[in-house]
């Protein structure tokens, strides 16, 4: 007879045909970088998550070193915002200085930067805006500015999260061109217009001031079109591929994953880890059962890479397993 059971009576056989594991290396943790001093802001919204200025970056960065998480997603917050997101891609803008400090004091980390004008802009969309209208190639050329400004002040990856067209080609024409040849681009391909963003937006400042992202963020309905995303982000030269959020579009990252042979990572936003942190906290779920779940979810459906702001508890769960 046929016994499935065979293979699921012990931990030690149950962990020999494991078929997915998680390891921190494949981990990338989020850290909102924001202008001021002496700054440690909780988020509300996001439990356990802080708005850090640069002088108190360390708290959070010594605690990453001690978990053994390498990779970093870095959010700047300027204090001046203005039309044309003007800190995006000024030396001096906190991003740019939260790297330079980062690449000095953690030469270890692998930095990668959030390319997108939404922090920056006082009208919170990711482009240029006319009127109502959020400009497309109008706004190509700051983001491959930011980009450039980005990799000069150390960022080992790129990663564009506006989802304008053409912009991962014009990044990389910008990068080339600039003699960064080598850095690479991890493109947010398929970006859908989801309310699992919210928390985001408190944290990193970025909520659009009118109307909303969905005339260039993806419609939640389509699946099929976030693969024609990848295919225009792979022949304009990206390295590596993000579905976002991850959780519920599982079948997005599973289709992408089969289909295209490049590294896919799975972002974790805010909304799901808001979603996690709040049952938690009233006891409905078990943390640590579900968030390792999650992370096994993401893996199966094809993720290489996960970013997410459970980083540091995974990391440490892994540890003592
Ligand atoms: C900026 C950006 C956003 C997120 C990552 N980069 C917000 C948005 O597009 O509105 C969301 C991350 C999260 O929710 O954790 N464009
Ligand atoms: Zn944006």
């Amino acid at each position: 007879m046929k016994r499935m059971r065979r293979l699921r009576s012990s931990g030690a056989i149950r962990s020999l045909v494991q078929e997915t594991r998680i390891c921190k290396e494949q981990l990338v943790y989020p850290i909102f970088v924001i202008e001021g001093e002496n700054i440690r802001n909780p988020v509300e919204s996001m439990p356990g998550i802080f708005q850090h200025s640069i002088d108190r970056l360390w708290e959070e960065c010594d605690a990453v070193r001690a978990s053994g998480v390498r990779n970093l997603l870095i959010f700047g917050i300027p204090a001046h915002k203005d039309e044309k997101g003007s800190q995006a891609y000024d030396k001096g803008g906190i991003t740019q200085r939260a790297i330079r400090y980062l690449k000095k004091a953690y030469p270890e980390f692998l930095i990668i930067a959030d390319v997108c004008l939404c922090e920056y802009t006082s009208h919170g969309h990711c482009g240029l805006v006319d009127g109502c209208h959020i400009l497309n190639d109008e706004t190509l050329p700051l983001l491959v500015k930011m980009s450039v400004s980005l990799a000069e002040a150390g960022a080992d990856i790129i990663a564009p999260s506006d989802m304008m067209d053409g912009r991962v080609g014009a990044i990389r024409r910008g990068l080339d061109g600039a003699g960064y040849q080598d850095i690479p681009i991890m493109s947010y391909s398929a970006k859908y217009a989801s309310g699992y963003y919210a928390p985001f937006r408190d944290a990193a400042h970025s909520a659009p001031g009118f109307g909303d992202r969905r005339t260039y963020q993806m419609d939640p309905p389509n699946g099929r079109e976030a693969l024609r995303e990848m295919e225009a982000d792979i022949e304009e030269g990206a390295d590596i591929l993000m579905v976002k959020p991850a959780l519920a579009y599982l079948d997005v990252l599973r289709a992408a994953s089969m289909r295209f042979d490049y590294p896919m990572a799975a972002y974790n936003v805010s909304g799901e880890y808001a979603m996690v942190k709040a049952a938690a906290a009233q006891g409905y779920i078990d943390e640590r059962r579900i968030i390792m779940e999650n992370m096994l979810a993401m893996r199966r459906a094809g993720a290489d890479i996960i970013i997410t702001y459970h980083a540091l508890s995974v990391a440490g769960w892994l540890a003592d397993e």
